[in-house]
């Protein structure tokens, strides 16, 4: 079954529309169908799921958050309670710090995500910093740990000597911006299991790993944590006093992806043909997106379909005049950001076999069909 497209159908009789790609079945590993950026927003049927466990079974009557660790006041929270804390609204991407693994040379190890671990829906829920101010934060605390209602026993070396539950740490000051949410929406409806039902993490800016699902803890340390998903999975090597130290990963880097025309695609020549795509960075703004149709000689700028919105994608299209000649083309994307940065024109190794934004190349074919 990997990689087939099919209706899917679970255990839970939800329904998931044509479109989603297996990667695994189970725990449960989707891809969403890039190609198909029609809407701003990700229908929620159709958004990329990444887990690492069964979904545990939650349900909103029993259902508690704790707050605790370095606070004044630990506390647990029911669903209703949650709900009835003044609420916020906003949109996020989410990108999956794997997406686009299948374009690294030589092929690596792990789920061989295309293009389609990245989505963007609009998120409903209560800021953490509002829970922390309410647990009464201590001055010290360094990090705030999200933890996960879901565990078992990674896959990966070294593993740990018992079954572990999904955990990830957030620094103090990410922890405390107003945009980090503890969701129970998406696009306005009820969180669906697949995607942390009842509540979860919504980190925008960071790769996806850090939007903790099914959360149900809320830690505050005053030392930092070097649990087995920040330190043996989603970190990178970083040179310190030219000694390579790992870290976690967090923000993620800015990156655009073409849409369409879809890798090996046959388009006429000599038509006009509308290239499209999405770009999107972590802590800042993307403000210009250029497209190649020769391998990255030459390039164009393309135009944004969606205003600015941090945090949130923005989709481009240009229009392509297609070769007389038949023959393959190469299609490349590449954004800038405010500060004037570009993509990087390959894979930094000290991310291993995550942090994929290099101009990914789509090869096409132009061909009398
Ligand atoms: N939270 C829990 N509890 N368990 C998980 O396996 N996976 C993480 C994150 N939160 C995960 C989790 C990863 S790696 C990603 S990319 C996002 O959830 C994916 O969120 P989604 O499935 O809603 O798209």
């Amino acid at each position: 079954m990997e990689g087939s497209k099919t209706n899917y159908v679970d255990n839970t009789h939800q329904f998931f529309s044509v479109g989603l790609t297996i990667r695994q079945k189970e725990p449960k590993n989707l891809e969403a169908p890039f190609d198909r950026i029609d809407s701003y927003l990700t229908p929620t049927e159709l958004f990329y799921i990444r887990s690492h466990f069964p979904i545990p079974a939650l349900d909103r009557a029993s259902y508690q958050l704790r707050i605790d660790g370095a606070v004044r006041s630990p506390l647990a929270l029911s669903y209703e309670e949650l709900r009835s804390m003044p609420s916020e609204t906003r949109v996020a991407t989410l990108e999956c710090a794997g997406n686009s693994r299948v374009f690294l040379v030589p092929q690596v190890q792990g789920a061989q995500w295309e293009l389609g671990a990245v989505s963007n829906a609009e998120w409903t829920g209560v800021p953490l910093r509002a829970l922390l101010e309410r647990a009464g934060l201590a001055e010290d605390a360094c990090e705030i740990v999200l933890e996960g209602a879901d565990r078992g026993m990674p896959k990966e070396e070294p593993m740990p000597p018992i079954p572990i539950s999904y955990a990830w740490s957030l620094p103090r000051a990410k922890a405390l911006r107003s945009e980090v949410l503890i969701a129970y929406q998406m696009n306005g409806r009820q969180l669906p299991r697949d995607h942390g039902f009842p509540v979860r993490a919504i980190v925008p800016g960071h790769y996806g790993m850090a939007s903790v699902k099914w959360l149900t803890g809320i830690q505050a340390v005053r030392e930092p944590f070097h649990g087995y998903w920040q330190t043996t999975d989603y970190a990178y090597w970083v040179m310190m006093d030219g000694k390579p130290v790992r870290r976690p990963l967090g923000e993620m880097q800015l990156k655009s992806q073409i849409a369409r025309p879809r890798v090996c695609e046959t388009l006429a020549p000599n038509r006009i043909y509308t290239i499209s795509g999405a770009a999107w960075a972590g802590e800042t703004d993307v403000t210009e997106i250029e497209v190649s149709t020769d391998g990255g000689r030459t390039w164009t700028r393309a135009e944004f379909v969606d205003p600015v919105r941090r945090h949130a994608w923005r989709r481009w299209k240009l229009e392509w005049m297609t070769p007389q000649e038949p023959g393959q083309y190469t299609l490349l994307s590449r954004a800038w950001d405010a500060a004037g940065v570009v993509q990087p024109d390959k894979h930094d190794r000290n991310y291993g076999t995550y942090v994929i934004n290099h101009p990914l190349p789509i090869e096409v074919f132009i061909d009398e069909s």
